[in-house]
């Protein structure tokens, strides 16, 4: 008797398990995954490629320097990039002079050597980039990590300046309340498709590089895109280069071993 039940309390538990088990499947094959506004516009990020990808990959210190202008003239009146001191600037090829000229032309918040007091002074080269007071809406944030911070890096930066657009129709017909909020701006690359930015970079000739290039708007969003990996990285070079001679080395070592090897065995193997 109590067999007969043991069997039939396993066989009850057994039936339930299989029964939520296909209930489970038939769930999410009917409706798939949660659909958000978010997971069905948001896009990834367009292809980019800059003079520093890759393994060899090596700065193009002209682009960095057009990069500069555009950051200067455009981002810096809401963005700073306070891990960036002056005088780094000079690994983009510009000369002690240009440094610091550019370093003077910002004002710094000094401390007088006597009093303490905090007091505005010119920038000198040794200083770092100064904070930025923004008064507008939103949080815009330091840029000299950002490449790092984003999945995507430069790519994501570069399509975010290059992707803002007017919402879809077919977004408002199948998410209605998913209206661009007043005060923000539509951008798929953005994780939430509304970001507060404006369209920072917005007509040909924007920006007038001392080099010469015509400043289109998606040259001055690759050209800043790729200033922003140097800002994040300024060691990528360095790195690089440390990472061949590793590689050199290691190689070295192994033909070194397996010499050795064939030494150490001749005898035994009778070679
Ligand atoms: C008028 C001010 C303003 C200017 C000019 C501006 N930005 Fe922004 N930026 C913002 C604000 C505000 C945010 C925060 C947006 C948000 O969180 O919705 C932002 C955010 C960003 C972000 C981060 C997006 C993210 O994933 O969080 C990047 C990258 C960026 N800006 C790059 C730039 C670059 C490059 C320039 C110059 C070409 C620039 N911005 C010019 C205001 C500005």
């Amino acid at each position: 008797m109590i067999r007969i039940f043991s069997i039939l309390a396993g066989l009850f538990f057994s039936a339930a398990l299989a029964w939520s088990l296909l209930l489970g499947v038939i769930n999410v094959s009917k409706d798939g995954l949660p659909h958000t506004v978010e997971k069905a516009f948001h896009e990834h990020p367009k292809e980019l490629h800059l003079a520093s990808d890759g393994f060899f990959g090596k700065f193009d210190k002209q682009q960095l320097q057009r990069g500069f202008q555009v950051y200067s003239k455009v981002c810096a009146s809401c963005h700073a990039i306070k891990h960036v001191a002056f005088r780094d600037l000079e690994a983009l090829g510009y000369n002690e002079a240009e440094v610091k000229a550019i370093a003077a032309a910002q004002t710094v918040a000094g401390k007088d050597p006597l009093t303490g007091a905090i007091k505005d002074r010119p920038g000198l080269a040794s200083d770092h980039f100064p904070p930025v007071v923004y008064a507008g809406t939103g949080n815009p944030p330091d840029l000299s990590l950002i490449t790092k911070a984003r999945h995507g890096g430069a790519a994501y930066v570069y399509s975010l300046l290059t992707g803002y657009e007017e919402q879809p129709a077919k977004l408002l017909k199948q998410f209605p309340d998913a209206k661009t909020p007043d005060g923000l701006h539509y951008n798929p690359y953005f994780a939430n498709l509304n970001i507060a930015m404006p369209a920072p970079l917005t007509s040909e000739g924007q920006v007038t590089y001392s080099d010469g290039t015509k400043a289109t708007v998606d040259q001055m969003a690759k050209d800043v895109s790729a200033f922003l990996v140097w800002t994040a990285e300024p060691k990528l070079e360095k790195r690089h280069q440390t990472g061949l001679w590793w590689i050199g080395f290691l190689l070295f070592a192994t033909v070194l071993a397996y010499m050795s090897y064939r030494n150490i065995w001749a005898e035994k193997k009778g070679h």
